[in-house]
This record gives C-alpha cells, sequence and structure tokens, in this order.
C-alpha cells in the first residue's frame, strides 16, 4: 500500500551521470575522495556511456582535465578543438549519438592554471567580462564538438545572455542551456578539486552565493530566464531543498538539482564504516530531490541508481 500512494519517485529519465575525462590517461583512475567514481581515460568515457544509456539514464555531463602543463592564465584548452573536453564530447557522441542527452561543464576552473572560474585582472581579481568573452568561445568549441546542453557553471554576470547570443550568431539555435542559477559556495564540492585536479587556492566568494541567502536565488532565476535559460539549476542538492523548492515553485522551465561530490563522499563514508544503509541513503537523497521540486538529477550514482529502480 505504501508503493501505491507513494507521491513522489525519481525515474531513470530524470538522472544525469556527471563524468570526469582525464587527458593523457591509458586506464581510468579512481578518485581518493570519491570512492567508486573515476577519472576516465578517452576509451572508457566511451563505455561509461553506454552503460548509463543502457541503464535507461537521460544524460551526461562532461568534466575535462587538460594535462597540467596545458593549463594557462586564460584556459587555452576550453577553446582548443584537441582540448579534452572537446575531444570527449566528440567520442561520447559518436559512440552513443541522441541515446544521451550529452552535455558539457562550460567553466574556466578545470584549464586555468590559477583554478579561478574566469580570468583575472592585474589585480588579481576575477574579470567578469574578460570571463565572458572566453565563455563564448567555450561555447562554441563545445557545441562544434557535439554537445546539446551547455552548462555555463562559472556564476559570472550576463553568461547566460552572452553564451546565447554567442551561440545563435554562430548557428547553434539548436544548443540549449542548463543555468547554473542558484550556486552556493559550499564545503561540499571538496572531492570535485581532487576529481578536476583543481589548482585552485582561496575560494570562490566573489562570485558564487552565499548559503545564509535565499532571496538572491530568486533574482537569479529572474535574470537566467531572461537572459535565455532553458533549464535552470540549483545547486548543491541536499543543504538547498528550500532553494530547490522555491525555484521549482516560481520556474517555468524545467528545474535541475547537482548532488555534489561531497554529498556523495559523505555517504560513501559513513557506509563503509558501517555508520548507515548505504541504499537506502542513496534511494532517500534521491527521492529527497523529487519531492523538492526537481525534474532532473545530476548524481554520481546515476547509472547504479537507475539500474536499482529498475530491478524494482
Ligand atoms: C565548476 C564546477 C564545480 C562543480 C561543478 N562545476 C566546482 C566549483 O564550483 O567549485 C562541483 C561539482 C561537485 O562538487 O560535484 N566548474
Amino acid at each position: 500500500m505504501r508503493r501505491m500512494v507513494a507521491q513522489h519517485r525519481p525515474h531513470p529519465a530524470d538522472l544525469i551521470l556527471p563524468a570526469f575525462v582525464r587527458e593523457g590517461i591509458d586506464e581510468p583512475l579512481p578518485l581518493g575522495s570519491m570512492p567508486g567514481v573515476v577519472q576516465h581515460s578517452r576509451d572508457s568515457i566511451r563505455k561509461a556511456a553506454v552503460e548509463a544509456a543502457e541503464a535507461g539514464v537521460a544524460g551526461i555531463m562532461l568534466f575535462g582535465v587538460p594535462e597540467e602543463a596545458k593549463k594557462d592564465a586564460v584556459g587555452s584548452p576550453g577553446t582548443d578543438p584537441e582540448g579534452i573536453l572537446q575531444v570527449a564530447l566528440r567520442a561520447v557522441r559518436a559512440e552513443v549519438g541522441d541515446a544521451l542527452v550529452v552535455m558539457s561543464d562550460l567553466c574556466l576552473d578545470e584549464v586555468t592554471d590559477h583554478g579561478h572560474c574566469g580570468v583575472l585582472d592585474a589585480r588579481g581579481r576575477v574579470d567578469n567580462d574578460a570571463t565572458l568573452a572566453r565563455y563564448a568561445e567555450m561555447a562554441l568549441a563545445q557545441a562544434e564538438a557535439g554537445a546539446h546542453v551547455l552548462g555555463p557553471s562559472g556564476m559570472m554576470d550576463g553568461q547566460v545572455g552572452h553564451v546565447r547570443r554567442a551561440l545563435d550568431a554562430a548557428g547553434h539555435q539548436d544548443v540549449a542551456l542548463l543555468a547554473y542559477t542558484a550556486k552556493y559556495a559550499s564545503a561540499f564540492y571538496g572531492p570535485f578539486r581532487e576529481a578536476v585536479n583543481s589548482s585552485l587556492t582561496g575560494d570562490r566568494k566573489t562570485y558564487q552565493q552565499d548559503p545564509p541567502n535565499a532571496r538572491e536565488a530568486l533574482r537569479e532565476l529572474a535574470q537566467d530566464l531572461a537572459e535565455g535559460a532553458d533549464m535552470v539549476m540549483v545547486k548543491p542538492g541536499l543543504p538547498y531543498l528550500d532553494i530547490l523548492r522555491q525555484i521549482a515553485d516560481a520556474s517555468p522551465v524545467p528545474v535541475a538539482s547537482y548532488q555534489i561530490s561531497g554529498e556523495y563522499a559523505m555517504v560513501e563514508a559513513a557506509a563503509e564504516r558501517g555508520w548507515l544503509d548505504r541504499e537506502r541513503a542513496i534511494d532517500e537523497t534521491l527521492t529527497a530531490f523529487k519531492r523538492a521540486g526537481a525534474d532532473m538529477i545530476l548524481t554520481y550514482w546515476a547509472t547504479e541508481y537507475a539500474r536499482t529502480l529498475r530491478r524494482g
């Protein structure tokens, strides 16, 4: 009877798998702070994409990890057609075609030697408008490599509109934008820094949102919609379910929630110690996103969880 009356239930078609692809490796490299997650090689990412599609997962979000020596102040690997993210996009599209929605992270932190999400001015501060110009160039490189959806995640003001205009002008009207609408400066990104070999020292508090503030998330929503966002996201997940609910109630476009690296690590670490029931905890957290109004969920458990759902 509980099964019959359950109000909210995730479906494999709600799930998006975030995945890391590292340049210059032949075998996938396990991540110490995210047990079960790897940095993929060019071959293993194709396999992971096929497995996700076969499990019924809807999409994959790719992050590129270039060779250290290629990172520079402006993030050159982000616009090089041979940059690892573009290479991975082409490889995954060639493998799965349209069987998965293929998405890419549109941000500079993975490709800059200082690790910030933007380019810096002479005083070492992130330069918003100079960064927009780089995002436009990256967007074209990713669209040309075959991405269906771009995820601008750098939290620069005006990024959605700027990228939209650049895509349209180049004939990429069909490439959609998943706006990182409410992205908070969170401690829970910790393990991600290992996953992308981040070069960051310091924090992102001058461009990501402050955890005590809810109202500004709605302001970000209004701006992203006016700039042409096709979908919007709230991030992190669990600590921001209230924000997710408010955005879901206010948004006329689909809403995603991103269960980030630290949330994944928290459950895996506790489960490893026998402190909580891993499968139940995964199911409960993912169900909570649906209950709070998410249409789509980015989770590192996407493939495993989709299989579990299919088994019933
Ligand atoms: C920025 C980006 C980050 C994440 C996704 N895109 C890191 C950050 O903003 O510091 C975090 C994802 C996670 O922690 O799982 N490119």
